[in-house]
């Protein structure tokens, strides 16, 4: 599939097969391409918690409202971000370049965040809404669809998981064979009321 019959064909998908089940090998290329996604310097600040144990999702559909594409899905993928991990070592986000540039980017990386919480959490929800879209277009590509979701109660699927303190969820995506198509697309603005030349005017 290439890549614009992805973006067209991928969407939110409510209903899936709950007895179809996807191989360790499928899950970890999904993984293997996620981790492609952009970050800014390389952070990688992104986690992923993945689930496929029945109980365990059930679980998670409780905890999101009784959404049936919890349960049902093969695969539930939980986006987390570690908001420390630009003092984590970060030497080892650029381990292909020669030490002087990356210890540049290395004092650079560390006045970035160093202190900003709201940097912190922005680049959080930046990296991980980069990783969901790839998983949602390499999913549609291993043909399967996916749902993105934050419709859920997050304190305790924090909890559930054992999210670390300077953790943070993003979202969550459920990825399995679809049983029933979305429905009709809600309908896309025009992009005159969202695209603007050079700067916004006469809003
Ligand atoms: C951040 C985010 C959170 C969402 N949360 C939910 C959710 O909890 N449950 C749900 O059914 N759909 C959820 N959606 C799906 C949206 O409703 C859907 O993307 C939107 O209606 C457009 O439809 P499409 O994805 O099929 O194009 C979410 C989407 C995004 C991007």
């Amino acid at each position: 599939m290439d890549t614009f019959e992805a973006i067209k064909t991928r969407r939110s998908v409510k209903n899936f097969d709950k007895n179809y089940k996807m191989t360790k090998e499928e899950i970890n290329q999904l993984l293997k391409l996620a981790i492609l996604s952009p970050t800014s310097y390389n952070i990688q600040n992104w986690r992923f918690v993945t689930v496929t144990d029945q109980t365990i999702k059930n679980k998670l559909s409780e905890l999101s409202h009784g959404q049936p594409q919890v349960s049902d899905a093969s695969l539930v993928i939980i986006l987390c971000a570690d908001l420390n991990s630009w003092n984590k070592e970060p030497e080892r986000y650029w381990t292909n370049i020669p030490e002087e540039p990356r210890n540049a980017l290395v004092i650079s990386l560390r006045n970035s965040y160093n202190g900003k919480l709201e940097q912190q959490r922005d680049e959080a929800m930046r990296s991980c809404g980069m990783a969901a879209q790839t998983i949602m277009l390499a999913a549609r590509s291993m043909g399967y669809d996916t749902c993105p979701m934050k419709g859920f109660d997050y304190d305790s699927v924090g909890k559930m998981i054992d999210l670390p303190d300077d953790h943070v969820i993003s979202m969550m995506v459920v990825v399995g064979k679809k049983l029933k198509d979305a429905s009709p697309r809600g309908g896309q603005l025009p992009l005159s009321d969202i695209v603007f030349e050079n700067r916004f005017k006469n809003v």
